[in-house]
């Protein structure tokens, strides 16, 4: 059997913990029924460490999640409120800077509405069926780490606050050529969101983004505004394939988008860096959601975007699609049986978390017994 592989298990705050315990149940039976061979090794991250410990996850810890094969994530943010952790340590310490240290440019959020959700998703069914789409976002450049940036007293009684919209070449080309790349291997089609019409980053990012299209004549290539898209979103859902688009629009987007899966609590997602020199690419799974404070530790919180990433997981780490294909199709099984509160609909039962993901490791049972 090939060498196994290194993977972290950050479950994080909240309903980080829940989530993420039914997606390691998830994974041992892909390890048990399928031969995955991985060592998971669980660290403690998050802010409810940072409010115990002064930090949120140990510095050695740290050191090793760089060197990780992969990264299986839950949620960051806590419970609020009581006692916030500043921005400016947040920023520098908890996920942001997991993401920049490990070089995580590309940000892959799949939105699919599965067949069993059609009726239950609040838009019509006539627009979230068959749906289909991936949402590629910059994820270590941006606003989000732009300088200039802070709040300055300017002493008159006003203060102010900056954050620098910045983008290079190289950054808005290196996730141009994820997306192209992937957008090749689908429906060839692409569609490049910005805010060229108002700002300089946005003009340089369609320029780039034009320029890389000559390499890729295959794909078609389609620009947005993202005041547009957004609303295209909620009208042709259908029409789109692969969007690429900036740290912040697709942060905003990604969650817009969520209706059309059901709920945000549907929704995975994978990030991805450079190879290494070892050939390994760097890669940390998570669900799009954080860590509901409103509902967490009551059981009731939805597992499948959690569990839909151990799927991105299983392709994007393990190579093996034909794995996440089947997982899905669990997960749909599963959806068609029972439901979280998110999602509830008549006529089927409103379950727990932890019921929720037995029902997915049945889908499974049952799914290998038919194929065995
Ligand atoms: P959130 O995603 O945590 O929750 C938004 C809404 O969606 C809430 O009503 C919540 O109950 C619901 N929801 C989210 N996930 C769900 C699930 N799996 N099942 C059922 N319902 C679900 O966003 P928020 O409330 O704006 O932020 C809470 C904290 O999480 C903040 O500290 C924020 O910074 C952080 N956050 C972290 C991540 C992350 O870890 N990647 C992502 C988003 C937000
Ligand atoms: C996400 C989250 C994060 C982001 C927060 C928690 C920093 O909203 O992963 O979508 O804004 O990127
Ligand atoms: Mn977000």
């Amino acid at each position: 059997m090939a060498q196994p592989l290194d993977i972290m298990v950050l479950a994080g705050d909240g309903i980080g913990a829940e989530v993420m315990a039914e997606a390691i149940r998830v994974f041992d039976w892909f390890a048990q029924w399928r031969g995955f061979n991985a060592n998971l090794r669980h660290e403690e991250f998050g802010a409810d460490a940072y409010r115990r410990t002064g930090r949120f996850m140990r510095e050695e810890a740290f050191a090793d999640l760089l060197k990780s094969d992969a990264i299986l994530f839950g949620a960051f943010g806590g419970t609020l409120e009581a006692n916030p952790i500043p921005p400016e340590i947040r920023r520098k310490f908890g996920l942001l800077r997991i993401r920049r240290d490990m070089g995580l440019f590309a940000n892959v959020r799949p939105i699919r509405c599965s067949p069993a959700l059609v009726n239950a998703a609040p838009l019509r069914p006539e627009i979230t069926r068959e749906v289909d789409f991936v949402i590629i976002r910059e994820l270590i450049g941006g606003i989000y780490f732009g300088e200039p940036r802070g709040i300055t007293d300017l002493g008159n009684g006003e203060k102010r606050g900056v954050n620098t919209q910045v983008y290079t070449s190289s950054e808005i080309k290196r996730v141009g050529q994820y997306a192209f790349e992937l957008a090749a291997r689908r429906r060839k089609n692409l569609t490049s969101v910005d805010k060229s019409n108002v700002m300089e980053s946005g003009q340089l990012w369609r320029e780039e983004m034009n320029r890389l299209s000559q390499n890729h004549p295959e794909v078609a290539l389609n620009h947005l505004y993202v005041d547009a898209c957004a609303a295209e979103l909620m009208i042709h859902p259908r029409r789109l394939d692969v969007l690429v688009t900036d740290n912040l629009f697709g942060d905003i987007l990604s969650d817009a988008a969520s209706p059309i899966a059901g709920s945000l609590g549907m929704l995975p997602s994978a990030s991805f860096g450079a190879p290494r020199e070892n050939g390994v690419r760097p890669a940390f799974y998570e669900p799009v959601h954080g860590s509901a404070p409103d509902i967490a530790g009551k059981g009731i919180a939805n597992p499948c975007g959690a569990i839909l990433s151990i799927g991105m997981a299983l392709e994007g780490t393990f190579g093996r699609s034909d794995d996440a294909a089947l997982l899905q199709r669990a997960v749909d099984a599963a959806l068609a049986k029972c439901r979280t509160a998110d999602i509830k609909e008549d006529g089927l039962p409103t379950v727990s978390t932890r019921d929720f993901g037995s029902a997915v490791l049945d889908a499974l049972q049952k799914l290998r017994a038919s194929t065995a």
